[in-house]
């Protein structure tokens, strides 16, 4: 027997998801690794860009400093994700949320690869590349809809400048979003953590909290972090290998 297979028996992680009346999932980047989507702290090539680390370039300093090239670097990313389609965790995410009496799937990752792969209701956290904010009204839109040569783009509604609606560093959360996802975790029975180094607060925050509240944490990456130690299981290994392996 493999073992994982052994550890998922050992642990009594099979009879917790059966029994489980709540779950909950926190994803990130490692989630969408094998759809070819760069993490951003394993060297992969969004780390970088035009010789500036990510974490200046998505802050909340450059949208007042120079929204254009925050535009050209999010345009960037998403030329990036338009080959990438949903790989076998993002499909076996999706299929869980019809396995539980209440499910919560809550994602930093802003490339809507879940939505792509089925899941409804998703707690983006970080919001989403695909969309657009105004600057002045707060309408949104969907980028794609947008004229690409008109750098930052205007909105529809009021006329105003839009920026891209993701969560840049030194920003808060989407409040309702954030309210309803550490709700969730709170409440959970079994929690998952998958793909996410765990370093960026307050989404790395949900898992232990989770804990603290009662559940039965599992983490699912190829590598340690900081959760790993607070984990009731450690899965080691690719989460499009992992997950779907994962009979209950
Ligand atoms: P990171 O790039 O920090 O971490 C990616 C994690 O995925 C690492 O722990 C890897 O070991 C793991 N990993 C790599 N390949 C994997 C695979 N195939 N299966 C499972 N795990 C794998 O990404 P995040 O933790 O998501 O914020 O980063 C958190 C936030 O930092 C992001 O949402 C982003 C960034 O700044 C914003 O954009 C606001």
């Amino acid at each position: 027997m493999p073992e994982k297979e052994e550890s998922v028996n050992a642990s009594g992680l099979r009879g917790r998801l059966r029994a489980a009346r709540s779950v909950f999932v926190l994803t990130g980047a490692g989630v969408s690794a094998e759809s070819g989507v760069p993490t951003f702290r394993g060297g992969g090539q969004t780390a970088v860009w035009k010789g500036m680390p990510f974490d200046v370039i998505s802050s909340a300093g450059m949208v007042g400093r120079d929204l254009a090239l925050v535009w050209e670097w999010f345009d960037y990313r998403r030329g990036v994700l338009q080959s990438c389609r949903p790989n076998p965790a993002h499909e076996t995410i999706a299929r869980w949320q019809t396995s539980f009496p209440q499910f919560t799937l809550a994602t930093q990752n802003v490339d809507g690869l879940h939505t792509e792969a089925g899941s409804r209701g998703v707690l983006e956290l970080h919001g989403n590349v695909w969309r657009a904010r105004c600057l002045n009204c707060e309408g949104r839109e969907d980028v794609r809809e947008k004229d690409a040569s008109v750098r930052p783009p205007v909105c529809r509604a009021c006329g105003g400048l839009m920026r891209p609606d993701v969560v840049l560093f030194g920003e808060m959360l989407p409040e309702e979003v954030w309210v309803e996802a550490a709700e969730r975790a709170a409440t959970a029975d079994v929690c998952f953590v998958v793909g996410t180094s765990a370093i960026v607060y307050p989404a790395a925050g949900l898992p232990a909290a989770a804990k603290r509240a009662g559940a039965f944490l599992v983490e699912v990456n190829p590598e340690e972090t900081p959760l790993s130690n607070i984990c009731d299981v450690t899965l080691r290994g690719a989460a499009g290998e992992v997950l779907p392996r994962l009979e209950f």
